[in-house]
């Protein structure tokens, strides 16, 4: 067998587009390593999003060529291939900077990595492919699917049409394209078949998904949460990431109605002043997000809120700011991710009068103070709740297992490494500020009855 190995940089969509690389390429004798060190093929799947992100690529490479120049002069061959966004974004760009990548292909294009591979070993030179044959992509993708454990993730969306005014992507993935619901379920089916217990449906805007269902007619993400919900062993099914634009009334009742449907959603808002939020062209106010949190909470009052927030977007005021982190209070969030503003090259924001740095710093300290507290208060009112959670691997410590609660919390406990792929009530006893810990309420044999 020959040893590949892959470097995951970025959101969840390029672990999914990982993991099926590496599905692609196992039939070409290719097992995944757990080390670069004397492999055959390396591949650097990368994100785009923010700088910091794009330039541990170029750190990346200088090392692999090291690796690479050391397995030549034992006579061996390590092909290097750049993968995801930066591959887009840069194309030829990479290979001039850094000869020793032998391929560069983009996320719509890496079903033609096999072609691509044997190009470079019948030709000496390059191979580059950054088309987006999208549709092709999901035709080729093979059957079968490796799966790493009870939960898997299931790209039923890729691309963006919104062009909010500081993000690559709508550049790096393309247009939105939804796969019909037949492959999808095909899928689902697989990883069901597999043990697969817990499914996150990806997309860049997943609730905008409109794809061809079994009927002929365009079905939203609410019908095929449905349609998914009802596979035997699919038993818990989460989303993500949605634009508040397309959270429509079907998928707010699905949250009401459907068991699987788990109670967290990772809405973006990104800024809480009009102006901003007018100027990232994110097509909604403060006004429409405040009144969507309400709708959601009415269908679904224990739902979990998370959000993306940047600080500092050109422009930002003080009193934008203040906007910001009042939305943040009256929201009250679970969990959240935010970023200070990075011009990324192409995109309308990043000609615009910048924020000085530390007034970015500043600002980003003074909102991760608010949200972390949040998340804190938000463990702090599961303490003493029973909760069930799927737990999905061994813990740190022997017979230790850990898990995610329905809010997407880590959650660990002892004596349950035998309660693995299984959904098992437990009573929350701990609250740190990123997990939980919990007791098991039936010894674990009794539990796996239970579940
Ligand atoms: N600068 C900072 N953060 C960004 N994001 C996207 N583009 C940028 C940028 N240029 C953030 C947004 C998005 C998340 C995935 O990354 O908050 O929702
Ligand atoms: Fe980027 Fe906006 Fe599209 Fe999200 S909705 S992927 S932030 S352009």
């Amino acid at each position: 067998m020959k040893k590949l190995f892959i470097k995951t940089y970025g959101c969840q969509m390029n672990v999914y587009d990982s993991a099926r690389m590496a599905d692609l390429l196992a039939p070409l004798g290719y097992a995944p390593a757990d080390v670069p060190d004397a492999a055959d093929m390396v591949i650097l799947n990368t994100c785009h999003i923010r700088e910091k992100a794009s330039d541990k690529v170029y750190s990346e490479l200088g090392k692999l060529k090291l690796l690479k120049d050391e397995k030549a002069q034992s006579g061996g061959k390590m092909l290097i291939a750049v993968a995801g966004c930066v591959a887009q974004a840069e194309g030829e760009e990479i290979i001039k900077r850094q000869g020793a990548v032998d391929i560069v292909v983009g996320p719509q294009s890496y079903h033609r990595l096999p072609e691509l591979i044997a190009r470079i070993n019948r030709e000496k030179g390059h191979a580059l492919d950054t088309d987006f044959p999208v549709e092709e992509k999901f035709d080729t993708l093979p059957e079968e699917i490796g799966t790493n454990g009870p939960t898997a993730f299931l790209t039923v969306q890729e691309g963006c049409d919104k062009f909010c005014t500081f993000c690559v992507v709508p550049y790096t993935r393309g247009a939105e394209y939804s796969r019909p619901v037949a492959q999808i379920e095909r899928e689902a089916r697989t990883l069901a078949g597999k043990g697969v217990r817990e499914i996150t449906l990806l997309g860049q805007n997943v609730n905008a998904y409109s794809g061809e269902g079994p009927d002929g007619e365009t079905w939203s993400l609410a019908k095929l949460v449905r349609r998914l919900a009802k596979i035997q062993g699919v038993d818990r099914i989460r989303y993500t990431t949605s634009h508040p634009r397309d959270m429509s009334d079907d998928l707010i009742e699905a949250h009401r109605d459907v068991e699987a449907l788990m109670p967290y959603l990772h809405l973006p808002v990104q800024s809480g002043s009009d102006r901003i939020l007018d100027a990232m062209n994110r097509q909604h106010t403060r006004d429409d997000y405040l009144r969507l949190v309400e709708r959601i909470r009415a269908a679904r009052p224990d739902i979990a809120l998370s959000s993306d927030f940047i600080v500092g977007f050109p422009g930002e005021t003080d009193k934008d700011f203040a906007d910001t982190m009042a939305l943040a209070r009256a929201v009250g969030y679970a969990s959240h991710f935010s970023f200070k503003y990075s011009p990324r090259p192409g995109t309308p924001a990043a000609t615009q009068k910048q924020v000085p740095e530390d007034v970015k710093a500043a600002r980003l300290e003074e909102l991760q103070e608010l949200l972390f507290a949040q998340q804190r208060a938000f463990n702090r009112s599961c303490e003493g709740r029973t909760l069930d959670v799927l737990f999905e691997k061994p813990g740190r410590q022997a017979g230790q297992a850990i898990g995610r609660s329905p809010f997407l919390q880590p959650v660990h406990a002892d004596n349950a490494a035998d309660l693995i792929g299984r959904i098992v009530p437990v009573k929350i006893e701990k609250v740190f500020p990123n997990s939980l810990s919990a007791r098991l309420l039936y010894p674990s044999r009794m539990a796996e009855a239970v579940s």
